[in-house]
């Protein structure tokens, strides 16, 4: 069974290939970096202009480097939310066009559950339930994953993503965007214990997160620094650089820790375009071992926005009978808890 999976949600035009709910035949992801790195952040009406220009393209090409055709295609998931509006209606149109045209089944798949399972495109995948933590420039939430479509919020961001804290404080800071990647190369040569920006916690039971305010501090304290000449011939701006991302490292481990061992859940999945960043990721593993928890993480391929997640995430809907209906609309905001539970 050949699943053609989409991602518009926000500035990635994605589409895989995904054989048999397992094999990746094709991942193919294009970026418009080039794009949005002039204003530090994506711009939603350019981020949807550029899904018309490349989906056709994207999805050609996934097609070829598969060694399929179109016509060999079973069915197709398409991401309908959480994401930007103008993104995500390319996307759903496209799929509905496609699964009217060839007369094959169409899903319809939440992003953040393409997340969630993006580790089964891993070879070693975990046994359920896990805790997922997820983590990109949208979203920073921490999930119950009992089995395939049977998931719980423990907690989520009241404010911004830990992605968004990243692009950002490279924002203000003038490194430019997208600011994780950029961030995580500058701090090596930075003290990360140099300055002890605030984390917050929310009380010491919360899985909530909050990150307006840590970026907040590091705008004031660069504020200082540019004016303190003193300050300067102490502190390296890739110290600032480093102790911000420990910061955002710090509350991102100890709540997932904390989220394994209030549900006596000792697996942790780490999933988003932020678990790519291998500070994160070996603190992780490190704190975790310390706890007996097992930490699980995709490629990075599969961290950042892909098609691969969203085919495998549909395939296990459709071979449980789910189908769209092609008058579904696209859902911007689309807690997981609306999403149909598939057991
Ligand atoms: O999952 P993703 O590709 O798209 C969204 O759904 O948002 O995540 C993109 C986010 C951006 O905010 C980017 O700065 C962040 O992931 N990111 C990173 C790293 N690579 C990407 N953050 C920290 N460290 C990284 N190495
Ligand atoms: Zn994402």
């Amino acid at each position: 069974m050949y699943i053609l999976g989409i991602d518009t949600s926000c500035d990635d035009t994605s589409s895989a290939i995904l054989e048999d709910g397992k094999r990746v035949l094709s991942n193919i992801v294009h970026s418009q970096i080039k794009v949005h790195h002039p204003y530090g952040g994506v711009v939603p009406e350019l981020a949807s202009r550029e899904h018309i220009r490349n989906i056709l393209p994207v999805v050609k090409e996934a097609l070829h480097k598969a060694g399929i055709t179109i016509k060999d295609l079973d069915a197709v998931a398409v991401t309908s939310g959480p994401g930007l509006m103008g993104s995500l209606l390319v996307g759903l149109y496209y799929g509905k066009a496609l699964s009217y045209s060839l007369s094959i089944p169409m899903v319809t798949v939440n992003h953040l559950e393409g997340h969630i399972l993006s580790i089964f495109l891993e070879k070693e995948p975990p046994a359920f339930p896990y805790i997922a933590l997820t983590v990109s420039g949208g979203h920073t939430s921490i999930f119950e994953v009992r089995n395939f479509g049977k998931y719980r919020t423990l907690g989520q961001t009241l404010d911004d993503a830990a992605g968004e804290a990243f692009d950002k404080v490279a924002k203000l800071l003038g490194l430019g965007y997208p600011g994780g990647p950029i961030i995580e190369r500058l701090s090596e040569n930075g003290r990360a214990d140099a300055i002890q920006f605030p984390r917050a916690f929310m009380g010491k039971d919360s899985l909530n997160f909050s990150f307006s305010g840590i970026k907040t501090a590091v705008s004031l304290y660069y504020k200082r620094y540019r004016e303190d000449k003193t300050l300067q011939e102490s502190v390296k701006i890739e110290d600032i650089i480093a102790s911000f991302q420990e910061a955002v490292i710090d509350v991102l481990v100890q709540k997932s820790i904390l989220a394994g061992k209030s549900t006596e859940i000792n697996t942790i999945v780490l999933a988003g375009g932020v678990a790519c960043n291998s500070k994160l990721r070996d603190r992780l593993i490190d704190e975790g071992d310390k706890e007996g928890i097992k930490v699980y993480m995709p490629s990075p391929q599969y961290c950042t926005d892909n098609g691969a997640m969203i085919a495998l995430a549909g395939y296990q809907r459709i071979i449980r009978g789910e189908r769209a209906d092609l008058s579904e609309d696209v859902m911007p905001k689309y807690p997981i808890e609306k999403l149909s539970s598939l057991q």
